[in-house]
């Protein structure tokens, strides 16, 4: 076994209805075909139908579990009230909402329009909002248990230059899973969230990481396990936090990133480059030696 397997028994989300927003590729797709390998029934969202249509025949075949594709532009609150009704009148309900949607520009700051900044605000920030305030009053009217997921990042907590309107909206998605997991408790509503740090996807890395940045900012070298993550072990972690598993945890961001952010920010963890000898001679001229 390794952590390239998938992790939960076979029927672990069996009879669970779970929506995922950004469903049709990258991670979503990856959370999405697990979620269908362990008898879950799945909804993936996106804006293009086409993308969205492709996907769910090819995550049905793979898996043999029901994929419906339903597009919407999460930053639209009556597409995203009509594409709940809709997995609602064909699964005859949703039980997890898992909120993946994003989008992101890396750029200085300075170099973005205002309608750039909102706009990548609007997806992460106010979409999320737009699919949490639905599901939530859906669940919270049908006296209905209910869990969000929330797909955040590791520089929600940090911030980072170059990704500022991603890494504000992001913060503010974090902020909403805190805070909703406690007031939605009394309904029986769960929030948790995943802070992923580098995991390949085309749709990410091609954008972020154009030309030969992939080669030169190679995102392992920043990694203390020394590579990025693989898309199973994060479909493991998210499986288990959708699942009746983690019954009893709310209010939680669970970093899978391999040690990078820390890495980044404990002070003397720079002294990796400092080579052997070095130490050394540190060693002995405090006379240990
Ligand atoms: N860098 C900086 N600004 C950019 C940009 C980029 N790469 N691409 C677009 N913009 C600006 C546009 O110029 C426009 O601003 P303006 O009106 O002042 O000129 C503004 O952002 C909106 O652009 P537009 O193309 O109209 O937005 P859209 O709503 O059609 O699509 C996205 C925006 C983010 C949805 C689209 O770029 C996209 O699909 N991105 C891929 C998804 C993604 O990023 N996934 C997340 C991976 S982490």
């Amino acid at each position: 076994m390794s952590y390239k397997d998938g992790m939960l028994r076979d029927g672990a989300l069996e009879d669970k209805v779970i929506l995922v927003t950004g469903g049709g590729t990258g991670l979503g797709k990856s959370m999405a075909a697990y979620f269908l390998s362990l008898g879950a029934k799945v909804v993936i969202s996106s804006r293009k139908n086409a993308v969205l249509e492709e996907a769910a025949k090819e995550l049905s075949e793979a898996t043999k579990g029901e994929v419906l594709p339903l597009a919407c532009d999460i930053r639209d609150m009556d597409q995203v009230q009509n594409m709940l009704e809709e997995a609602v009148r064909h699964f005859g309900r949703v039980d997890i909402v898992v909120n993946n949607a994003a989008a992101n520009f890396i750029s200085p700051t300075e170099r973005l329009s205002a309608n750039a900044f909102h706009t990548i605000l609007d997806i992460v920030l106010k979409g999320t909002a737009n699919m949490t305030l639905a599901a939530g009053k859906y669940w919270i009217d049908g006296g209905m248990p209910g869990v969000f997921l929330n797909i955040v990042t590791t520089y929600a907590f940090t911030g980072s230059g170059y990704v500022v309107p991603s890494a504000a909206a992001k913060a503010g998605v974090l902020a909403m899973t805190r805070s909703l997991a406690v007031e939605w408790a009394k309904y029986k509503i769960r929030s948790n969230a995943i802070a992923p740090g580098p995991f390949p996807t085309e749709g990410a890395w091609t954008r972020l990481l154009p030309g030969d940045l992939a080669a030169k900012f190679d995102p392992a070298n920043k990694v203390p396990l020394g590579r990025v993550g693989e898309h199973q072990e994060l479909a493991n972690l998210a499986a288990y936090l959708v699942s009746d598993f983690s019954a009893y945890m709310t209010g939680e961001i669970i970093t899978i990133d391999g040690g990078e952010w820390l890495k980044g920010a404990g002070q003397f963890n720079g002294f990796d480059a400092v080579p052997k000898p070095l130490w050394d001679q540190m060693e002995a001229s405090r006379g240990k030696k």
